[in-house]
C-alpha cells in the first residue's frame, strides 16, 4: 500500500451502479473504500446497514473502511464484521465506554477507529491511542457529502500528528469533509497519511484521474 490513502466515500456514487462506481475507483487506483453509516440521530441523515456492506465487499478487493455515524454503535459490530468491514470508526461523543468498544471491535479480528467532530477536543481519545488502528479528525460535521472543509481542521490534524507520535502510535490519521484539490496538500502537510474524499472523486469527470490528481499533490516537491 502507497503511503498517501486515498479513501473514495461511496456516498457521493451513484448508488444504481454501485458496483461498477467501485471498479472504477478501485481500477483507478483508490486505497480503500469508505463507507459512511449514518443513523438520523447522531447525524441527520440516514444511510446504510450490513446489507450495503456486504455489497460492497463483494465488489471490491480493497479495505472496507467503516465511519460509523450512529449512537450506540457497539450494536452494530457483529453484523458489520460479519458483512466484510476491515475497520469500524466510531464516534467517541456517542461512545462513552470508548476503550471497552474499540477492544471489543478488535477482539472480532477488525482494525478500530475514532472519529472527532470539529468541536470535539483530541484529549478525548488521548488515553485510548494504544487501542488506535486509526484517528479520524472531521473537517466538516458529519452527515452530509459535499460540504466546505473547516480550515482550523489543518491545525487539528498537526496536533494529532503530534499527540500520535509523541505517543509512538502507528495509527493512521485520516480527515474527512471537503477534501479536494484545494484542500488535500495541507492536510498532508500537517500529518494525515489517510484522506476520505467523496464529492470530490465521484463528481469528477475522471474518477481515476481526480484520484491521481489528488494523491500527487501529498507528494513532497524536492
Ligand atoms: C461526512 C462523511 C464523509 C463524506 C465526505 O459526514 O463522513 O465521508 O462522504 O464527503 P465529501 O468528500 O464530499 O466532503
Ligand atoms: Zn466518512
Amino acid at each position: 500500500m502507497s503511503s498517501v490513502v486515498i479513501a473514495p466515500s461511496i456516498l457521493s456514487a451513484d448508488f444504481a451502479r454501485l458496483g461498477d462506481e467501485i471498479a472504477q475507483v478501485e481500477a483507478g487506483g483508490a486505497d480503500w473504500i469508505h463507507v459512511d453509516v449514518m443513523d438520523g440521530r447522531f447525524v441527520p441523515n440516514l444511510t446504510f446497514g450490513a446489507k450495503v456492506i456486504d455489497t460492497v465487499r463483494r465488489a471490491t478487493s480493497l479495505p472496507v473502511d467503516v465511519h460509523l455515524m450512529v449512537v450506540e454503535p457497539e450494536r452494530y459490530f457483529d453484523d458489520f464484521v460479519a458483512a466484510g468491514a476491515t475497520r469500524l470508526t466510531i464516534h467517541p461523543e456517542v461512545s462513552p465506554h470508548l476503550h471497552r468498544q474499540l477492544t471489543r471491535i478488535r477482539e472480532l479480528g477488525c482494525e478500530a477507529g475514532a472519529a472527532i467532530n470539529p468541536s470535539t477536543p483530541l484529549s478525548v481519545v488521548s488515553e485510548v491511542i494504544a487501542e488506535l488502528d486509526l484517528l479520524l479528525v472531521m473537517s466538516v460535521n458529519p452527515g452530509f457529502g459535499g460540504q466546505q472543509f473547516i480550515p482550523a481542521s489543518v491545525d487539528k490534524v498537526r496536533r494529532a500528528r503530534a499527540m500520535l507520535d509523541a505517543a509512538g502510535s502507528e495509527a493512521w490519521l485520516q480527515v474527512d469533509g471537503g477534501i479536494s484539490r484545494e484542500t488535500i496538500a495541507d492536510v498532508w502537510d500537517a500529518g494525515a497519511t489517510a484522506f476520505v474524499a467523496g464529492n470530490a472523486i465521484f463528481a469528477a469527470a475522471d474518477p481515476a484521474a481526480e484520484i491521481e490528481m489528488l494523491r500527487s499533490l501529498c507528494r513532497v516537491v524536492v
